[in-house]
């Protein structure tokens, strides 16, 4: 059995992300319930609307029970290890979503699950949102390959598994936030070894989304990032994406954040508001890629299936 555990973007290669974002323009009725019979256990340990949402819907438009349960009632390595929790509802899911505080946890979970694990947000990574982000400037934008997509803000999870979706599929991305936020060099070395695209890192925010297509932010305090709130408001200051800094990007270019956003921190309203925000489309891909994501993993199964069988 082939078990393919989705806990960043890397975990994909180029040729999958491709299928993932294909299916996810499948419509539902083409997609067969693979999931029918079958519950999918969907664990957060930090509060959500699209997440939650979409991917209860997702699971249920592939025919299967999506069971929402709150982290403090699991109590991962609280009430019992992630190992123990993985290795419990391995036995009554098809597969097993977790939003949680470390990204070891995901990784703890996927080492020992006999299902797949998918990463709904940890601190590191937001695969999910980075789906539906590459997904809706696509449907912008057209093919990704050589366009420059820039990063204002943040180098957050969000940030950095959207990093990494550009790069796999040939964009240009360019990230600026304060120099003591920036990315590693060793980070920007193993996002750019990806695939044909590069990301690199610019300083001032004017710079940075000269020529780009999209401008992406994100808040910058994430959720558990909240004791140093006063410290990251402090240093962001001068990062917020306003029509100012948007007139410096390519003529029409579109805005994106992934949500829940905070109008007058790091985006002004009249962008976030305004005629060339995507913000809402992104959020409606939610769904469309969490599908096409739990599709592509589950024809991943049911191909080794049949292989085995087949030997
Ligand atoms: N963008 C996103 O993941 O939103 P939620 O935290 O509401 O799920
Ligand atoms: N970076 C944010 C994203 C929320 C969807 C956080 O982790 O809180």
């Amino acid at each position: 059995m082939s078990i393919r555990h989705v806990l960043d973007i890397s975990d994909l290669a180029v040729n999958e992300l491709n299928d993932v974002l294909a299916l996810a323009q499948v419509p539902v009725a083409q997609l067969g319930a693979p999931l029918s019979g079958h519950c999918a256990a969907l664990i957060f340990e930090k509060p959500s609307n699209r997440t939650r949402h979409s991917m209860e819907v997702a699971v249920v438009q592939l025919g299967g029970h999506p069971v929402y349960t709150r982290g403090e009632e699991v109590g991962i390595d609280v009430r019992e290890t992630a190992e123990d929790v993985a290795q419990v509802m391995a036995g009554y899911h098809a597969f097993l979503g977790a939003r949680v505080f470390r990204h070891d946890v995901v990784q703890r979970m996927a080492a020992v699950s006999s299902v797949p694990v998918v990463n709904m947000l940890s601190d590191v990574a937001h695969p999910l949102q980075a789906l539906a982000d590459v997904l809706t400037m696509q449907q912008q934008h057209g093919n990704l390959q050589g366009k420059r997509i820039s990063w204002v803000g943040d180098f957050n999870n969000v940030a950095k598994s959207l990093a990494q979706a550009c790069v796999m599929l040939g964009a240009e991305f360019v990230v600026s936030t304060p120099p003591q936020y920036r990315p590693t060099d060793s980070e920007l070395a193993s996002i750019n070894s990806l695939g044909e695209g590069s990301v690199q890192y610019v300083a001032a925010p004017a710079e940075a989304v000269k020529g780009s297509v999209a401008v992406h932010t994100d808040v910058w305090i994430s959720m558990g990032e909240e004791s140093v709130a006063a410290q990251k408001a402090a240093a962001f200051a001068g990062f917020m994406v306003t029509q100012h800094l948007m007139a410096n990007a390519q003529q029409g270019a579109c805005f994106y954040h992934c949500l829940p956003a905070h109008r007058g921190s790091e985006v002004e309203a009249g962008v976030i508001d305004g005629p060339n925000s995507r913000v809402f489309e992104q959020a409606h891909n939610r769904l469309h890629s969490a599908r096409g994501l739990l599709a592509w993993i589950f024809q991943q199964q049911s191909a080794a299936v049949k292989d085995s069988a087949q030997s």
